[in-house]
């Protein structure tokens, strides 16, 4: 599946546990590559939205994204990059930027995560990407469905009240104004999807390590998984 000479860490977790920013500051102290495998479901669901055209509502979208075949998947020509030491996201050879993470976007990706074949073409990227370069790849089934056999596995766990208090920082920092009890909402909601999806469903994996970071900061974290990391490295 994967190269030996390349290393994979793989850091699993519910929305706002923390585990992108652990990802990429891990990645950056150990020189290695970070794979962010959301972004990977983003880009699918953007090149997704772009061919079936303006207009469709999520659950047209939906219901269309039933219906693709292997080769559709295979047509929309992604590809996963890597630019000054930062994975890049095409969409038939274009960098597919920002426009990943806009919320006509957010509220589609369902409906991609939970189809078995676009799952596959995610795994399918993540694992070309792994013959290139060492990762830490951060998602929900990274440990336990893209890179099993890998021994740095990790599991980032927090509470919802938590997450929610992150989330809202880094809204404020984007400059929007957004209440507490909403975002709890929709943690609550993605909870719900993320763990109940009938393929790739967020679990801790058995051999992972399991750390809550509800009072730790990121250097503490970070502070943990490299002495985690030191007994093996
Ligand atoms: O990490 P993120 O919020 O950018 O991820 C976007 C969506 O992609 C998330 O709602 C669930 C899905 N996802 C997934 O199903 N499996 C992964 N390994 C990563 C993300």
């Amino acid at each position: 599946m994967n190269s030996a000479s390349c290393r994979i860490i793989s850091i699993d977790g519910p929305a706002g546990s923390g585990k992108s920013t652990i990802a990429k500051q891990l990645a950056q102290k150990l020189g290695f590559i970070h794979a962010d495998s959301g972004a990977i479901y983003r880009t699918l669901t953007r090149a997704l939205m772009d061919q079936l055209g303006p207009g469709q509502d999520p659950e047209d979208f939906g219901k269309r994204i039933g219906n693709l075949s292997e080769s559709d998947i295979q047509n929309l020509k992604i590809e996963i990059g890597i630019e000054n030491g930062i994975q890049v996201n095409r969409i038939n050879g274009n960098d597919a930027g920002e426009s990943i993470r806009t919320p006509e976007v957010t509220s589609r990706i369902k409906f991609i995560a939970d189809t078995m074949l676009c799952r596959e073409e995610v795994n399918r990227l993540l694992r070309q990407f792994s013959l290139k370069t060492d990762l830490v790849a951060d998602g929900r089934d990274i440990g336990s469905v893209v890179f099993p056999e890998t021994p740095y596995k990790f599991f980032l766990e927090a509470s919802i009240e938590i997450r929610a208090e992150r989330r809202k920082k880094d809204f404020i920092k984007q400059g929007n104004e957004i209440p507490l009890a909403e975002i709890i909402k929709d943690i609550q909601k993605r909870d719900e999807e993320d763990r109940n999806r009938p393929v790739g469903a967020l679990i801790c994996p058995k051999d992972a390590i399991l750390i809550d970071t509800s009072t730790m900061s990121t250097e503490v974290v970070l502070g943990c998984l490299m002495s985690e990391m030191q007994l093996q490295f």
